[in-house]
């Protein structure tokens, strides 16, 4: 069949809609039964020409908006040069000065170096294999609500079942879970986890790293206490444990800061990053010590696509424009405005329970009367939205937060729009 007359005969949503669930497997959850035509910066149109405001940014990936001018030709002009030629065979410089910028705006002391990967998941992977290899230990802590990816590893540091780990097992050995210390919970049952794990599973003296994520965000966004960070900070040092902070989601300008650690001065040995970090296209690094990620011998490292030109020279563009476009002031900014929003509907809907956050990195929880968790009054304000056109993400270990993940290059108009949307949905489903 002609692929081009076979749009035209029948580019409906419906259409494709039934054609995908033919062709592909169910296991690719899909939330939206409308396609993507084209977008622009905080908007984007289906191929039925339908107009949506995006607050999911292809969870948390456009920060800088999407197609944003200067990302656009700065992918154009790495396109007429070449596309691939694998950094490990034929090396290309825009590489080295990506790392080396990256390496100067990362809050890890000392010395830094980075290595490019393509998925927030093969990030974790890597990061994980430099701390065995350079510590010679075995054993990894994570925490429960965490989420690392779906690869195998990844998926297993992730503290979710459902739908991540059900019926993927058996997962590596020396992987352990403790509870995540989040702000408003009790440190001192993550202590005492950490001692039972010590006590009952692993010696400190095995455990190569303790993973973590700032503000967990598929967890919830969750951001962890600032005490526990200090405390994970020294317990890894009296232990010579490495510890890894996630940056994946949290990256790149959201929180307010570009790296969430930088809200609490304390310096990781080893930094995940993906999403945010080059405008869409498949980028990921880890950064880390000097001495920490020259662990692996040569070859141990890299991947056919790691590190994609397209994908750096995004990544230059993302760079340069969060830095001109001042995007972590103006993601505080808009953060303040959307919790100062959130907590007004809060105060009129008693369903609306904890409105939480750090910078633009916003979430509100929903409960039922008895203020238990409640998925089903979440998925009907995410669908009232949709209906209205602004495209909002659920996340949290019960399904009853919904995260607001703006780019914050987002025009100050459609943003007041978006809000009035979200005014709109809430008074339907909560009033
Ligand atoms: C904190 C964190 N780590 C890792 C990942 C995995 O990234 P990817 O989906 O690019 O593999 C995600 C994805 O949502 C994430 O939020």
């Amino acid at each position: 069949m002609n692929a081009m007359n076979d749009l035209k005969t029948d580019h409906t949503n419906a259409a494709w809609h039934q054609r995908r669930l033919d062709a592909t497997p169910r296991g690719v959850g899909v939330m939206g039964d409308f396609f993507i035509d084209h977008a622009k910066n905080a908007e984007l149109w289906d191929i039925e020409g339908r107009r949506f405001i995006d607050f999911a940014g292809g969870i948390a990936v456009l920060n800088t908006g999407h197609v944003h001018p200067k990302v656009q030709a700065a992918i154009a002009a790495q396109l007429q040069r070449f596309t691939h030629s694998c950094y490990q065979v034929v090396p290309y410089a825009e590489y080295v000065s990506l790392a080396e910028r990256i390496n100067a705006i990362v809050p890890i002391e000392g010395k830094a170096k980075t290595a490019f990967f393509s998925t927030g998941a093969e990030a974790i992977e890597n990061a994980i294999k430099i701390a065995r290899s350079s510590t010679g230990r075995s054993g990894v802590i994570a925490f429960g609500g965490a989420f690392h990816g779906r690869s195998l590893f990844a998926v297993s540091l992730t503290g979710k079942v459902q739908p991540y780990k059900a019926g993927f097992g058996p997962f590596p050995p020396e992987i352990y879970h403790v509870p995540f210390p989040a702000e408003g919970a009790s440190l001192d049952e993550t202590k005492r986890a950490m001692d039972h794990v010590f006590k009952c599973d692993i010696e400190p003296s095995r455990v190569a790293a303790i993973v973590f994520e700032p503000v967990q965000g598929e967890g919830g966004f969750n951001p962890i206490q600032k005490d526990a960070v200090l405390w994970l900070r020294a317990l890894c040092d009296q232990h010579g444990i490495l510890l890894i902070a996630d940056e994946v989601q949290t990256g790149f300008a959201r929180t307010g800061r570009m790296f969430a650690m930088e809200h609490y001065g304390v310096s990781p040995d080893l930094m995940t990053m993906a999403k945010s970090m080059a405008g869409g296209t498949t980028l990921s690094a880890v950064s880390g010590k000097a001495a920490i990620m020259d662990g692996p011998a040569p070859g141990g490292l890299g991947g056919t696509y790691a590190g994609n030109p397209l994908a750096i020279a995004a990544s230059h563009a993302v760079l340069d424009v969060m830095a001109e476009e001042k995007l972590p002031e103006r993601a505080q900014r808009l953060g303040d405005q959307l919790v100062a929003h959130l907590r007004a509907a809060k105060a009129k809907y008693p369903r609306i329970g904890e409105v939480r956050g750090l910078g633009a990195m916003v979430a509100c929880e929903f409960v039922d009367a008895a203020g238990a968790p409640d998925a089903d009054t979440t998925k009907q304000v995410q669908a009232a939205a949709l209906k209205r056109g602004l495209l909002l993400l659920t996340c949290g270990v019960y399904g009853n937060v919904i995260r607001y993940l703006f780019p914050l290059t987002i025009e100050d108009s459609v943003f007041a729009e978006a809000l009035g949307v979200l005014d709109a949905a809430m008074a339907e489903t909560l009033a």
